[in-house]
């Protein structure tokens, strides 16, 4: 691991500097308690915001929220999450949410799509989950049987949420989106192409490419590819198996508004 290298040039030009760590697909479980509590701690050691995105638990199950959150619960650093499809498995990522909640950690979604860290807003969040739809014109169509074209309402409510959040947060100096699901199909190579539709939709890319943030994390293409961009955007696939690494550390400066990837 390599340590910060520009907090100073950053900090005498003015800037802030904030050190963002960030994970997807972490699929904790009881054999993985202490695994995910050392990742934690490290994520609490070297950042001033901890992002997790989605697919937090191995199938949704509370007692697997509870081990993570038993790992975050006396960490000092903020932690600001999205649910994944694999904690929407059992159907009780109403009672998940709450679990994290009670440990600190922000779980966002498309009812609640904002946080805040620091002070004036320091850094602006938008978390929603994202949905399924596809790219490049391989894209499931809202067209045919209601259970076809009820899926294509479903990403558009998860598009407009996004949308909603990052409007929400366009004062703040930072700005991030994070989501589960991939905006872009960069992240995606190293993906059978036949599942892209399964792994994100172009149309999460809309309110990114209207607000520009930051910086743009997902998950859940767990053979995808980390780094992308989305016409100068930088969108970072977090997945843990596509990292090799328990999380990625990014140094984002506000003054010139530019992400940096730290390791
Ligand atoms: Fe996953
Ligand atoms: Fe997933």
């Amino acid at each position: 691991m390599k340590g910060p290298t520009s907090v100073l040039a950053a900090s005498m030009n003015g800037g802030q500097t904030v050190r963002v760590a960030a994970a997807g697909d972490l699929h904790v479980d009881e054999a993985g308690r202490e695994a995910v509590a050392t990742a934690i701690a490290a994520m609490d050691r070297d950042a001033d915001l901890i992002l997790l995105a989605g697919d937090l638990t191995t199938h949704g199950q509370p007692e697997q929220a509870a081990v993570l959150a038993d790992a975050c619960r006396d960490i000092a650093t903020p932690i600001v999450a999205v649910l994944g499809n694999h904690d929407l498995h059992c159907g009780t990522d109403r009672e998940l949410t709450e679990i994290l909640r009670d440990a600190g950690i922000v779980v966002l979604d498309r009812d609640g799509s904002t946080a805040t860290v620091g002070d004036a807003c320091r850094v602006g969040v938008v978390g929603v989950k994202g949905f399924v739809g596809g790219f490049r014109h391989h894209t499931i169509p809202d067209f045919g049987e209601a259970s076809l074209r009820g899926l294509y309402a479903e990403t558009g409510a998860e598009v407009e949420a996004l949308a909603a959040g990052l409007r929400e947060i366009a004062a703040c100096p930072l700005r991030i989106a994070l989501l589960h699901y991939a905006p872009i199909s960069d992240t995606l190579v190293g993906e059978p192409t036949e599942i892209w539709a399964f792994l994100g939709s172009e149309r999460l890319a809309a309110p990114l490419l209207e607000h520009r943030p930051d910086l743009v994390l997902h998950g859940h293409a767990h053979a995808g590819r980390l780094q992308g961009s989305l016409q100068g955007v930088p969108v970072y696939n977090v997945s843990i198996p596509v990292m090799g690494q328990d999380y990625w550390l990014f140094e984002l400066t506000a003054a010139r508004s530019l992400s940096s990837t730290l390791h």
